[in-house]
């Protein structure tokens, strides 16, 4: 790797690109070693951006030959691109290049997969397929031919013409190269209709290879629903005659929003009950309508640079959110988002790898496609929503949509319609995008003649990239309950804006109990020393159904937190607290599974280490199971009524009712199984008749050390479905005992069917493993080694894979110090080995801070 390689890009560097494009002809005449890419581009100069030295990324690319307007040229050629004497007018480029899909084990540009070839060009994966300005605000329409003998040739927009051995598309919609996509296979339709609130109607395909066919119908119908949602919630109408989605085995992230030829990883397409589990089902319906929604958002409407990724992200997560939100359970859902976030998006947040949500610099843009940017980045819009809110958002984004319609908009564009929509000054709202870091929120209170005052105080901690933070605005919603229980206020948005600021509430007959950032109103971290009773009283009473699972999240980590402290004993508050919500069938069981769920062992490393503690792993895994173990004996009668009641009468059916009764009852039996040794869950791994079932019976087994049968069985029966053994893989890798984890992970990584290559599969392991505390944190520092070592190894095939999961050792402070002396040494191994990609060159210099 050059130097010139590893240099950062800034977003205060920003220059508009010296021509426009009018046309783009692509041809591709397909074979697997020697794919010949043709290309005919009309560029006229850039009226506000004259004087430049044309310049064409292109990476890995045999140039075969160019011409302008006819005359053949011969350009300067690099490692990243061209450099060319160009007319002073309007031109046509035309350029012949050979790349080879074949030996594409990057996954990023054209490559193939099971004998089909398919692209991935977000964010700089054209660059690989030819010659071209693989930037976002260079946008075009495009027409592209595709040869070749196979039978399904796609690409984006409409059908233009086919016939045995070709195909052409037009795509009439200017976009960036990003939005590029190619496939053909040996594939087989699912399709649908669709009909558009204007009457236009859409033909639907979801393409799959031959015997998947029948595993599609979720996906479609989820595809249906977001389309008629778009339409309802934000008026916005599909805009093309086709909507195509292919499932690739192979692919480095989850999916892709390619104009009208959306490409996924199989895993959030393929579901049938017998293979996919309720929380697949739901990441399927979440997934094919983010990509769906980005047809407007972020396609319609793209991002001028990398730097205003959040533009199309975090919008569109919101997007999501609120789709799955109206699809199941609106509380159900919040709570499940803000438990991803907490995992994720805090931990990156407030570790080395921080930043903003619109970063200010970057090596390597894969890199960015974070927690922060998308997860983050959907609650600053959340945030937003809040403060001006539901009619002020929806006049924001008519103004979205109508004003930057074919734009590549920017950040300050999108606060701009809020502002002019609203007429708020949203000047110290915007410290969201630029400030890193979770803020820490704690509070003060007084109860004086019926007046209750409290006093919030924010803090933004300083870094070293970051110093001399601002305070933030802070929405923070707030309840408040007399002492019987009942609401004296119900929830009233509190805006802070100060670092330190006041509120009063007056005519209280006696002292309330404030239920604070009701429904997580913001993304930071509530700092209060609550008492048991208090949390104990919100569990029981407080309206806000967030707020009411938040008081029994955190009395559960207070108790966790002084039994790996102090060696305490399991808390009676905390298990007669959640007694009452088990048995409260008022309750949605979803909800009640929820509460059941205690926080993660990575979550109370954390705790400890913000309260200056040393955390160690194989204490909290114990003090963990110690909890449960109470929990499931002090509640063993309500638990096995719970899981008696808790049957769904007719057939499978994947929506929120029937999985949240399975849902609870599985947590029921993970916890009975912790008496029992597994007699109720060997019971239920026999008898299931969906993979949720099957799922979380032998989790159930794994995670008391039996199962060993079960798990053999499992493997027997599917072991020809590659979505599921990747489950088998992910539960033997993520429920190993940190008494053989090692030597298990070392049994994975040997077993014939790891295809290590596959993102799936490798992820099933190693990040399974890295996601199981005390199996990855041995005192001996070998998980540590093992997870190095693939790293390394992956880096070498697909470093966009491999830079994501080395997140691995983010928290490497965190430890004592032999651990942090040996994730350390990880760290410099990965980084001393010679050939390392950027991706992961620039992660493993931010984990280790220089
Ligand atoms: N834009 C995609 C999404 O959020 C993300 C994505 C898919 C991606 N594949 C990628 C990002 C490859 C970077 C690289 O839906
Ligand atoms: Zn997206």
């Amino acid at each position: 790797m050059t130097d010139g390689a590893q240099q950062p890009i800034y977003l205060a560097d920003y220059t508009p690109f010296g021509w426009l494009i009018d046309q783009v002809e692509l041809t591709f005449r397909l074979s697997p070693d020697a794919t010949r890419v043709t290309s005919r581009i009309r560029f006229r100069p850039n009226p506000d951006a004259p004087g430049q030295e044309f310049f064409l990324h292109g990476e890995q690319l045999r140039l075969i030959r160019a011409a302008i307007d006819g005359a053949e040229v011969t350009p300067a050629l690099s490692d990243t691109g061209l450099t060319c004497a160009v007319p002073d007018g309007p031109f046509t480029w035309e350029a012949e290049v050979e790349i080879a899909p074949n030996a594409n084990t990057a996954l990023e540009g054209l490559y193939m997969s099971n004998g089909m070839y398919c692209t991935q060009c977000e964010a700089e994966g054209f660059r690989k397929i030819t010659y071209y300005p693989d930037r976002p605000d260079v946008m075009a329409p495009f027409t592209v031919r595709v040869e070749s003998d196979l039978p399904v040739l796609l690409s984006n927009g409409n059908p233009a013409g086919a016939e045995a051995g070709w195909a052409e598309w037009h795509d009439p919609w200017p976009k960036p190269a990003y939005l590029f996509a190619l496939v053909a296979g040996d594939l087989v339709a699912k399709s649908g209709d669709f009909t558009t609130a204007s009457g236009k109607n859409v033909k639907l395909n979801i393409w799959v290879r031959p015997g998947d066919e029948d595993k599609c119908d979720y996906a479609l119908d989820a595809l249906i629903r977001s389309m008629r949602w778009d339409e309802e919630v934000y008026a916005r109408e599909y805009d093309l005659d086709v909507f195509n989605i292919v499932a690739v085995d192979d692919f480095n992230m989850g999916a892709m929003e390619n104009k009208g030829l959306n490409i996924f990883n199989s895993k959030y397409v393929l579901a049938s009950p017998e293979t996919a589990t309720d929380d697949d089902f739901a990441r399927i319906e979440a997934i094919i309508a983010h990509e769906y929604f980005h047809n407007w958002t972020g396609n319609r409407i793209t991002c001028r640079d990398w730097f205003q990724l959040c533009l199309k992200e975090g919008l569109t997560v919101f997007r999501d959110q609120q789709f799955s939100g109206d699809m199941r359970s609106h509380a159900v859902k919040r709570i499940e988002d803000v438990l991803m976030l907490r995992a994720r998006q805090f931990r990156e947040d407030n570790g080395p790898l921080a930043h903003p949500v619109r970063p200010e610099s970057y090596v390597e843009i894969n890199n960015f496609y974070t927690a922060t940017v998308y997860e983050k980045g959907a609650e600053v819009i959340g945030m937003l929503k809040r403060l001006v809110g539901d009619e002020g958002y929806a006049r924001a984004l008519d103004l979205y949509f109508d004003r930057h319609d074919g734009d590549a908009a920017t950040i300050e564009d999108w606060l701009k319609v809020f502002e002019d929509a609203t007429g708020r000054d949203l000047g110290q709202f915007k410290r969201w995008y630029s400030q890193p870091g979770s803020p820490r929120l704690s509070y003060t209170d007084h109860f004086n003649s019926g007046r209750y005052e409290i006093h919030f105080k924010q803090e933004n901690q300083d870094t070293k990239s970051h110093p001399n933070k601002q305070p933030q605005v802070i929405p923070i919603a707030i309840g408040l309950l007399g002492p019987n229980g009942d609401e004296v206020l119900p929830t009233t948005v509190l805006e802070m804006t100060e670092a330190r600021q006041s509120f009063a509430f007056d005519g209280l007959a006696a002292r309330p109990v404030p239920s604070i950032l009701r429904g997580f109103s913001a993304p930071v971290i509530l700092d209060h020393d609550t008492t048991a009773q208090e949390r104990a009283f919100l569990l029981a009473h407080d309206t806000d159904p967030f707020n009411r699972w938040e008081a029994g999240r955190a009395l559960a980590k207070d108790v966790l937190i002084r039994m790996v402290a102090d060696g305490a004993a399991p808390d009676a508050t905390l298990l007669h607290g959640i007694g009452r919500v088990l048995t409260d069938d008022d309750l949605d069981p979803a909800y009640r599974a929820l509460v059941l769920r205690l926080p993660s062992e990575d979550d109370i490393a954390q705790a400890l280490f913000d309260q200056g503690r040393t955390p160690d792993p194989l204490t909290i895994h114990r003090a963990s199971g110690a909890l449960k173990d109470a929990i499931a004996s002090h509640l063993r009668h309500d638990l096995g009524a719970a899981y008696e009641a808790m049957t769904c009468p007719g057939p499978y059916s994947p929506e929120a009712v029937d999985a949240g009764r399975r849902a609870l009852r599985l947590a029921a039996l993970g916890l009975l199984t912790r008496l029992d040794g597994g007699a109720l869950a060997t019971t239920h791994f026999t008898d299931a008749d969906n993979m949720t079932d099957q799922q979380g019976a032998l989790t159930a087994l794994l995670a008391v050390g039996a199962g060993e049968d079960q798990a053999a069985a499992f493997y027997d029966q599917w072991r020809h479905d590659r979505l599921v053994l990747d489950k088998w893989f992910m539960l033997r890798a993520a429920l190993a005992g940190p008494d053989n984890a090692a030597e298990v992970l070392t049994t994975l990584t040997r077993h014939a069917d790891f295809d290590w290559k596959n993102p799936n599969r490798f992820r099933s392991v190693i990040g399974a493993y890295s996601g199981n505390a005390a199996g990855f944190h041995l005192a001996d520092g070998s998980g540590y080694a093992l997870v190095a070592d693939w790293l390394i190894r992956m880096d070498g095939v697909n470093p966009q894979t491999a830079a994501r999961m080395s997140t691995a050792f983010d928290t490497w402070r965190r430890y004592d110090a032999d651990r942090q002396g040996q994730m350390r040494e990880a760290l410099e191994r990965i980084q001393a080995h010679s050939g390392l990609s950027r991706d992961m060159s620039e992660m493993v210099a931010r984990m280790l801070g220089d």
